[in-house]
C-alpha cells in the first residue's frame, strides 16, 4: 500500500472539502487502501485490522545553506522546497496557545511535541475531541464456552461488526475511529483483577488508617471503574464503604458516557468523581495515600524528536512549519528547548548513561556510513517522551503520596521509521491505515508511541523517588487475574496470550 498517497489524499480530502468530503476523493482513497495487507498479531495496537506503509517520510526542505548552517535540515530530500526564509520569519506557537483556536494554524513553526499535541487534544479539531469511539463488546464473553482463540478472534469480529453496524445506522461514518482495549475486552476480568491488586496492596499498607483512594485518569468508557468498584463492594463490603474514586478525563464526550454510565449502574455514583480535566492543568494537591490508574494512556503524551549529528554526536530537536497551504516540514535546531535538554540531563542522571541511541556508537561505522552518496548528516530520529516527564512531574507535586499503576505497549508493530517511534494511523472504511509520518492532517490520525519500560522506570523513579517493579502484561495478569475466567476449551487463554507487547508498571 503506499501510504504517502494514502496520506496526501487524506490531506486533499479534509483540507479542501472540509465540509461536502467529495465522495469521489472517499471513493479513490477507499480503492487505494482497499489492498492493504491485514495482519493477525497477538501484539495488540488499538484496531482490529492493519495495513503496512513502505515509503519514506515527507521531511523538511534541501537546504540551500552554507556549510556552516546545514544542520538545520536533514541532508536528505531532494526535490523538496526550500523553506528556510519562512522558517526565520514564522512566528512560533505552542499547543496551548492553539486550544482556542478553531483553524488549523498556517504560516506558523511549532517543536513536534507541540504540533503532535496540538494534533491529538486541540479541542476543535484535535483527535481525541470527536473522532474516537471505544468499542464496546456487549455482553462479556464467555471464554469457557469458547473452542480456542480464534473462536475468540471470530466472535470479536462479529461483535465488532454488529457494534459498527448499529453505530452506522444511526449515523454512517467512513472514518470513525473505533479502538479496543483489553479493559473493554477482557471485561470484567481484567477490571478484576486490578481490584484484586488495588485491595490487597491497600489492605497491606495503609488500611485501617486511610480510606481507599483510587484515581483513575484517561478512563475511556468507565468500565474499569465500574468493574473495580462492583468487585470491592461484591467481594469487601468494609472496604467498600471507605473507597473512593476518582476520574481524571480529558475528552467531554467520553466524561459524559463515563457518567451516563455510571447514572445507569445502580449504586457507585455517590461514591465517584468525574473530573473532566487533562492531567496536564491539574493544580490541586492531594497528600492522602492514593492509587493513580493510567492504562493506555502514556502511548498519547506528545513526544519530542530529535536527530543527532553523526559527526559530534550533538543533539539536534525538530519543529515542524506549517506553510500558508497548510504543508508541513520539518527543521531541526541545534539548540534544544528547556525540557527537552532537561529529559535528556534526567535520563542520563537516572539510567547512568544505559539507553538506546539512533545511531551507531562505532565512529568509524558512523564515518564510513557519513560518506556514502547522499548520506544524511543527521542520524535517523529518537522521539522522546518529555510530555511523560512532566506527568512524573505533577505525581511528584500533586499526588506525593500516590502509588502508580500503569500498563501500556512497549513495542508497536507497524511504527515510523525511527527509534522510540510513533504508529500513525486512522481507520477508514472499517480498516486500519498507518501511514508513515506523524505530520498528517491534524485530527484525523491517532498517535501512538510504545514506551520503553527501563528508562521510563529510572526516569520516574528519579523524578518521584518511589521504587518501582515492571513486569509483563501476562505476569502481572497471572498474579492476579483468576485466569480460568478466561481459558478457552483447548485451553488457551487470551487474556495471557494477547497483549504480548504490553508490560505494567507498578509503585512498590
Ligand atoms: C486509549 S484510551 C484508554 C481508556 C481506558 N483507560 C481503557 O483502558 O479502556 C485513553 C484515555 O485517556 C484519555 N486521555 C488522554 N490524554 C489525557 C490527558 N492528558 N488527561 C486525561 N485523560 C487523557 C482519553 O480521553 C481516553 O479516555
Amino acid at each position: 500500500m503506499d501510504s504517502p498517497l494514502v496520506t496526501q489524499l487524506f490531506r486533499q480530502l479534509f483540507r479542501s472539502h472540509p465540509a461536502c468530503q467529495s465522495r469521489r476523493n472517499l471513493a479513490a482513497l477507499s480503492s487505494c487502501i482497499r489492498d492493504g495487507r491485514r495482519t493477525q498479531s497477538h501484539q495488540q495496537r488499538r484496531g482490529m485490522a492493519s495495513g503496512h506503509g513502505r515509503q519514506p517520510v515527507e521531511r523538511g526542505a534541501k537546504s540551500k545553506l552554507d556549510d556552516s548552517e546545514t544542520n538545520w535540515q536533514q541532508r536528505t530530500e531532494l526535490f523538496s522546497l526550500d523553506m528556510t526564509d519562512e522558517y526565520k520569519s514564522y512566528p512560533t506557537v505552542t499547543a496551548k496557545e492553539l486550544r482556542s483556536r478553531r483553524e488549523r494554524p498556517r504560516k506558523v513553526k511549532m517543536l513536534m511535541r507541540d504540533f503532535i499535541e496540538d494534533s491529538l487534544y486541540n479541542p476543535h479539531y484535535g483527535y481525541f475531541s470527536k473522532q474516537v469511539v471505544i468499542f464496546s463488546p456487549g455482553e462479556p464473553f464467555d471464554f469457557n464456552a469458547l473452542r480456542d482463540e480464534p473462536a475468540f478472534h471470530a466472535e470479536l469480529g462479529r461483535r465488532y461488526t454488529e457494534f459498527e453496524d448499529a453505530l452506522d445506522a444511526q449515523k454512517p461514518d467512513p472514518t470513525r475511529q473505533l479502538w479496543h482495549t483489553p479493559t473493554e475486552l477482557f471485561r470484567p476480568y481484567y477490571g478484576e483483577a486490578v481490584a484484586r491488586y488495588l485491595m490487597s496492596n491497600y489492605v497491606m499498607s495503609t488500611y485501617p488508617y486511610h480510606d481507599l483512594i483510587i484515581y483513575e485518569m484517561g478512563a475511556g468508557r468507565g468500565t474499569l471503574m465500574l468493574n473495580v468498584l462492583d468487585y470491592i463492594r461484591d467481594v469487601e463490603p468494609s472496604v467498600y464503604d471507605r473507597t473512593k474514586y476518582k476520574i481524571i478525563e480529558i475528552s467531554p464526550s467520553l466524561a459524559s458516557l463515563q457518567a451516563s454510565r455510571l447514572a445507569e449502574s445502580a449504586g457507585h455514583a455517590g461514591k465517584v468523581e468525574i473530573i473532566n480535566r487533562s492531567i496536564f492543568d491539574w493544580r490541586e494537591r492531594v497528600p492522602s495515600p492514593c492509587f493513580f490508574l493510567a492504562m493506555e494512556v502514556f502511548d498519547n503524551f506528545a513526544h519530542d524528536v530529535l536527530r543527532y549529528d553523526l559527526a559530534t554526536e550533538e543533539p539536534l530537536q525538530g519543529a515542524v512549519l506549517i506553510d500558508g497551504r497548510g504543508d508541513f516540514h520539518e527543521f531541526y535546531e541545534p539548540a534544544l528547548d528547556p525540557l527537552a535538554a532537561r529529559y535528556l540531563r534526567v535520563r542520563h542522571a537516572a539510567t547512568g548513561g544505559r539507553y538506546r541511541l539512533p545511531y551507531s556508537s562505532s565512529r568509524a561505522l558512523r564515518w564510513l556510513k557519513g560518506h556514502m552518496p547522499f548520506a544524511p548528516n543527521l542520524s535517523d530520529p529518537e522521539y522522546v517522551p518529555t510530555r511523560l516527564l512532566q506527568f512524573f512531574d505533577i505525581l511528584e507535586k500533586y499526588f506525593p503520596a500516590h502509588r502508580l499503576l500503569t500498563s501500556d505497549f512497549h513495542t508497536l508493530p507497524d511504527a515510523i521509521k525511527g527509534l522510540n517511534s510513533p504508529v500513525v494511523q486512522t481507520r477508514f472504511e472499517r480498516r486500519m491505515v498507518p501511514v508513515t509520518t506523524p505530520l498528517v492532517h491534524q485530527g484525523y490520525f491517532d498517535i501512538l508511541f510504545p514506551t520503553d519500560f527501563g528508562v521510563m522506570e529510572a526516569v520516574y523513579g528519579a523524578v518521584t523517588g518511589k521504587l518501582t517493579r515492571v513486569t509483563t502484561h501476562e505476569a502481572f495478569m497471572r498474579s492476579w487475574a483468576y485466569i480460568e475466567d478466561t481459558q478457552t476449551r483447548s485451553g488457551e487463554n487470551p487474556l495471557l496470550s494477547w497483549y504480548t507487547n504490553a508490560s505494567v508498571l507498578v509503585t512498590v
